[in-house]
């Protein structure tokens, strides 16, 4: 682990509680577990990017925006060069946490625009990130944000997608192959197939797309049940391209 855990829960308090006798709460404890599995995947890929002079982060989906700020903080500005970090989020709440923390941030190189969309607007993201950030991503939004990282030709993307709901796009899909396989109707046996496909396809569309893919645990399931994470970086390499479009063409039954 490249960052402390007290580091991580005192900046944890700092932006976000900050309110004088209050501590962190247990979520705030288990958020940062995850932060901390997350932000070494940060800092590797700003290192993958090291020799660029200003890096460009989108914090998608972002919430009060922990993975943006916290990056910020701690992996961008260390660095010392110009960075800035893109916050797309569409709840009103949770966009004014997240100006209200900005105002308590020390990372002075990196400028915070916090954009209050959905992600599907293409006029929220900036073109050619370095790195799209999306920690529990939930329902289609993480398709969403595959879509837009793809039309913006995003750099690298680190994903954690959420709970699947029945407006994802490939759970038709995956109850349509369920039937044709005469898989049981229970729903436990059901929701694993459901999300098995859910995954094949994300990671297939963007290994077709030219984006080498590595699904990893971020975390533990003890922290999370959602603790996949999706690290895909824009390589291009055709023959790779080729096989993935060709099994993903079977998984949609037209093969
Ligand atoms: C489970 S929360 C995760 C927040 C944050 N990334 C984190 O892990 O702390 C999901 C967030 O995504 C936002 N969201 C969901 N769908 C969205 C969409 N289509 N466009 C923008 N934000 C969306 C929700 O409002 C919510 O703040």
């Amino acid at each position: 682990m490249t960052f402390a855990r007290t580091q991580i829960e005192e900046l944890l308090y700092r932006l976000f509680i900050n309110a004088p006798a209050t501590s962190l709460r247990d979520e705030d404890r288990r958020k940062s577990d995850e932060m901390a599995g997350l932000l070494d995947e940060v800092e590797a890929a700003v290192a993958r990017r090291a020799r660029k002079d200003e890096l460009v982060l989108v914090d998608a989906a972002a919430g009060k925006a922990t993975v943006g700020l916290l990056a910020a903080e701690l992996v961008l500005a260390p660095r010392g060069r110009p960075a800035r970090v893109r916050v797309i989020e569409r709840e009103p709440a949770r966009v004014a946490a997240c100006r209200d923390a900005i105002a308590r941030l020390r990372a002075p190189s990196v400028s915070v625009e916090v954009v209050a969309a959905d992600v599907a607007d293409p006029a929220a993201w900036p073109s050619e990130p370095d790195l799209v950030v999306a920690l529990h991503a939930c329902g289609r939004a993480s398709d969403m944000i595959i879509d837009q990282s793809l039309a913006v030709r995003a750099r690298e993307l680190l994903l954690v997608p959420c709970c699947t709901s029945k407006d994802v796009s490939a759970a038709a899909l995956a109850d349509q192959r369920a039937e044709q396989l005469g898989m049981p109707r229970h729903a436990e046996v059901r929701r694993r197939f459901i999300q098995s496909i859910v995954d094949a396809e994300r990671t297939l569309r963007l290994e077709a797309a030219g984006w080498q893919t590595t699904v990893v645990g971020f975390v533990a399931p003890t922290v999370t049940p959602h603790n996949l994470l999706w690290r895909a970086e824009r390589v291009g390499e055709l023959g790779r391209m080729a096989e993935a479009a060709d099994r993903l063409a079977r998984l949609r039954g037209a093969g």
